[in-house]
């Protein structure tokens, strides 16, 4: 939800922020802009991806050792050069770039309009620069801390000013900002990936935080300016974490890497016939849980219904699982010993940050899964804990559903392993299988070329519906999601008994369905539903595990995926699904890492 790059240094500003805005384009494309500081600011914008903001900046001198740079997912106002950031004040000596939402800009931009401020464009950013051209006293620093106390929303902002052009301020409030330590340089990014080249050494900013950032200096203070101290952050991977890898895409690169990606979630923590130690928390913190509650958006949403199932059968904990968005507005009802667990990979996602602020104001403990180190809910939330997938770039979530899926077994286990809800046997038993589970992803990437041909079969279908029972209808909720985002095909996941209830009415001939059909004791119940609509002329998909033999004629093509137990199912059945997707997305010429209209971390509500 829009990338922010600032740097300042011994070296030309222009391509460390074009390199830098390469590696958040993940965070918003539909415009992007630079601006660079050499005794005067020199701004360069363009709509649309990155690249034309580069052919631009060829055709402009952009010599100079400071800048900052910004890709843009719009909130307010349409994709266009004008409204693309940086913004400038009205004396063009002031350049600004935002990450978030200034939720009072109309009143703060009617009272600029008052006194005589000319805006340009149709964004809430705007308002920033002339805020703190008026309130400029020869004090930079002072001018932003009395601009962001009249704001109301969220801000990550990166300033310049060519009257004070040996620094940057930044500060942030409810969006992501980190500071990369250099020598000799000094940079303020989104997020790690853009300043990884440079530097593995990081401050993560805590909201409120104003940081003044000179070329051989950082300093951290508060509204007050009294100096805050942090401790240096060592990122643990590089920069090749952050790149395809010889991959066309991310995204399948991602894919690929989901093995991998579930040996870290699993290291130290599962081993055969060992207790299961989860990072700091006690063995006592969550022995008077009695309700559990899972709140997410989108794929993390998904992951959090498998998550329910899981806790619920082994622990007897009785779980909800809540759309963050809805669960902030709806008064849920929460006590002490209720437990509030967030999902988010990027850990920034605003409605998921306001779930977690809620329940702790009800005094609910509260759990994070994500897999940004010091993101905010992991800041923010009694217990973390880090999937360690490694950094997801692609939009569309796969290694990271995968290992929130790990995740959250891991987590029914451990509220289990005191419990008597079910026999210790059992337990063992899905540890074991769980162990089992990076080799069997590894069987189940095999599906690959069978994907690959599906895709050539249906990438013209315009309406595509997923069909499952019990665990498989939540895998088909994020194999539908995957399609639909990347591919831009309608699509709809629906529970198999439900779909005779009305839906049924769409399906004509040809209509292709994707049918997981995974658990031994409800497949009798879904080839009857598969039945329903293959009376109606639908063309099927069925994802099924090696070990059913008895398949009946209802299906029109057949992915094998490896064998599994039920409750672990999800892991192996969701690999063939994102492979479609991804090919009938590239079969169809879509942007597969970029998909319109989205950014991967919505750190707006
Ligand atoms: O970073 P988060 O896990 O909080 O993000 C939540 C959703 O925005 C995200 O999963 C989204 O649905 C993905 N594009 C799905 O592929």
């Amino acid at each position: 939800m829009c990338g922010i790059v600032g740097y300042i240094g011994k070296n030309g500003a222009k391509d460390i922020l074009l390199d830098g805005l390469s590696k958040l384009e993940y965070r918003g494309y539909d415009s992007a802009g630079i601006s660079v500081l050499n005794k005067k600011i020199t701004t360069v914008k363009a709509k649309g991806q990155l690249k034309n903001l580069v052919s631009k900046c060829e055709k402009v001198d952009l010599n100079g050792n400071v800048g900052i740079g910004h890709t843009r997912w719009a909130t307010h106002g349409e994709p266009s050069d004008i409204n693309s950031h940086p913004h400038l004040s009205m004396s063009g000596k002031i350049s600004v770039v935002h990450n978030g939402i200034i939720e009072n800009y109309e009143e703060l931009k009617s009272n600029l309009i008052k006194d005589g401020v000319k805006f340009v464009s149709e964004t809430d950013t705007e308002v920033l620069p002339h805020l703190i051209e008026k309130n400029y006293n020869g004090d930079l620093l002072d001018a932003v801390i009395k601009t962001t106390k009249a704001l109301k929303g969220s801000y990550a902002l990166g300033i310049i000013s060519e009257d004070e052009p040996d620094k940057i301020i930044a500060v942030r409030k409810d969006s992501p900002l980190i500071v990369g330590l250099g020598n000799g340089e000094n940079f303020i990014a989104s997020d790690i990936p853009a300043i990884l080249k440079h530097t593995k050494e990081v401050y993560l900013l805590n909201d409120n935080e104003f940081v003044i950032l000179k070329k051989d200096s950082v300093k951290l203070v508060d509204f007050d300016k009294n100096e805050i101290k942090r401790d240096v952050y060592k990122v643990d991977f590089d920069d090749t974490a952050a790149q395809k890898g010889g991959f066309d895409h991310f995204m399948i690169k991602e894919i690929y890497e989901q093995p991998q990606a579930i040996k870290s979630t699993l290291n130290a923590r599962v081993a055969k016939g060992e207790k299961i130690v989860l990072d700091n928390i006690g063995a006592d913190d969550l022995k008077d849980i009695s309700r559990v509650f899972i709140v997410a958006c989108g794929t993390a949403y998904h992951a959090g219904l498998v998550g329910k199932t899981a806790i619920e059968r082994l622990s007897g904990i009785p779980v909800d699982v809540d759309i963050a968005s809805e669960f902030r507005y709806r008064n849920p009802i929460l006590d002490k010993n209720t437990l509030v667990m967030v999902i988010s990979q990027s850990g920034e996602t605003a409605d998921t940050l306001a779930a977690l602020r809620l329940a702790k104001e009800h005094g609910c403990k509260t759990f994070a899964i994500t897999n940004v180190v010091g993101s905010s809910v992991s800041r923010e939330a009694d217990f973390v804990f880090y999937t360690h997938a490694g950094p997801e770039i692609a939009v569309a979530s796969t290694k990271a559903y995968i290992t929130q899926l790990i995740a959250l077994y891991i987590f029914a286990l451990y509220m289990a392993q005191d419990k008597n809800y079910v026999e210790k046997s059992v337990l063992e038993d899905v540890k074991s299988e769980l162990l089992t589970l990076p080799e069997k992803v590894k069987e189940a990437l095999k599906t690959d070329d069978a994907a690959k041909k599906i895709a050539d079969d249906i990438y013209k279908e315009t309406d595509i519906f997923y069909l499952g029972r019990g665990l498989d209808y939540a895998v088909a909720m994020e194999g539908s999601l995957k399609l639909k985002e990347i591919s831009y095909i309608h699509s709809e996941p629906y529970a198999g008994g439900e779909l005779k209830h009305g839906p049924i009415a769409l399906i004509e001939k040809g209509t292709v369905v994707i049918a997981l059909n995974t658990n031994n004791e409800l497949k009798g119940k879904m080839e009857s539903n598969i039945k329903e609509v293959v009376t109606r002329g639908a063309y099927i998909v069925g994802i099924l595990p090696e070990g059913f033999t008895d398949i009946g004629e209802s299906y029109d093509k057949i992915i094998k995926i490896p064998d599994t137990i039920p409750l672990l199912a999800p892991v192996t059945a969701v690999v063939p699904l994102q492979l479609l997707s991804y090919y009938v997305a590239i079969k169809k010429g879509c942007n597969v890492d970029k998909p319109r209209n989205l950014a991967k971390s919505v750190t707006v509500e």
